[in-house]
């Protein structure tokens, strides 16, 4: 079954992921040994730090495939973009310069910044479901607001967006925490699939074998190949529906650590 990674930073010298050709081959080498057969290559953009042209994207990721053919790597690479919710979103997409996960742009990586969920999140998710887009919250997991009240991710996937996971989340390179939100979020339902978001640097490597492994091991094997299918389903622009279940309350209780430290708590899920 090919295994489609729908997030990653492969293309050389335009964000924070591969910083030369060599680190983008070596890192598409990573990928196959990981199991993917097809990459989208998602530089970020929009993020204040990075603004990157789709047909600057579109240039570069074709430039990588026929490098990755050369050197005889079996890897299909597709442009595309994660872009981070701002202010420009709505211009970018007016002036055809954002790139979607699908060719006829019905799926879109959005990007929220890492600290919190800005107020105009739910007005610009509208904006974009009124346009047909599905925007696809990647690693929700990994924003702290959203960390400390998972319930908070529950208010987008109402509104029709998917969730993506990153597979070394669930794995655990990230802390308990990271991955303890990560199997709540999948035990639920909430989330559609595993990317790599794979960066040439350390701690960020590819994981989807192993995440996928785990999956299966504690979801099932149908639960793997679902999330393999919805991959697929979103690079091929088909519908991808989930059936989530809201999270349960979290409890809080206070630990023996701390009982005379009465306002420090301790997440138990
Ligand atoms: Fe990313």
């Amino acid at each position: 079954m090919p295994v489609v990674d729908l997030h990653c930073h492969i293309l050389p010298g335009i964000d924070d992921g591969s910083k030369s050709w060599e680190a983008s081959l070596k890192l598409a080498r990573a990928a196959v040994a990981d199991g993917v057969t097809h990459a989208l290559c998602t530089p970020h953009t929009l993020n204040g730090r990075y603004t990157n042209h789709k047909q600057d994207v579109i240039k570069l990721t074709e430039e990588l495939q026929h490098r990755i053919d050369q050197a005889g790597i079996p890897l299909t690479v597709f442009p595309g973009h994660e872009v981070r919710l701002s202010g420009g979103l709505t211009e970018g997409l007016d002036n055809d310069d954002i790139l979607f996960c699908d060719e006829d742009g019905h799926y879109m990586l959005l990007e929220l910044p890492s600290n919190e969920v800005p107020h105009y999140t739910k007005n610009m998710v509208y904006k974009l479901t009124r346009r047909g887009i599905t925007p696809i919250i990647v690693h929700p997991e990994r924003n702290s607001e959203i960390l400390a009240n998972p319930q908070k991710l529950q208010e987008f996937l109402e509104m029709g967006v998917l969730a993506q996971i990153t597979a070394s989340s669930y794995t655990g390179l990230f802390g308990k925490e990271i991955e303890d939100c990560s199997r709540e979020f999948i035990k639920v339902g909430q989330c559609a699939f595993f990317a790599s978001d794979a960066h040439d640097l350390p701690r960020r490597e590819y994981q989807m074998h192993a995440a996928l492994d785990k999956l299966a091991k504690e979801f099932g094997e149908d639960k793997k190949k679902e999330y393999l299918s919805n991959a697929q389903k979103v690079i091929n622009g088909e519908p991808v529906h989930l059936d989530w279940q809201p999270l349960k309350k979290r409890k809080y209780i206070c630990c023996a650590n701390c009982k005379n430290k009465l306002n420090t708590y301790h997440n138990i899920w």
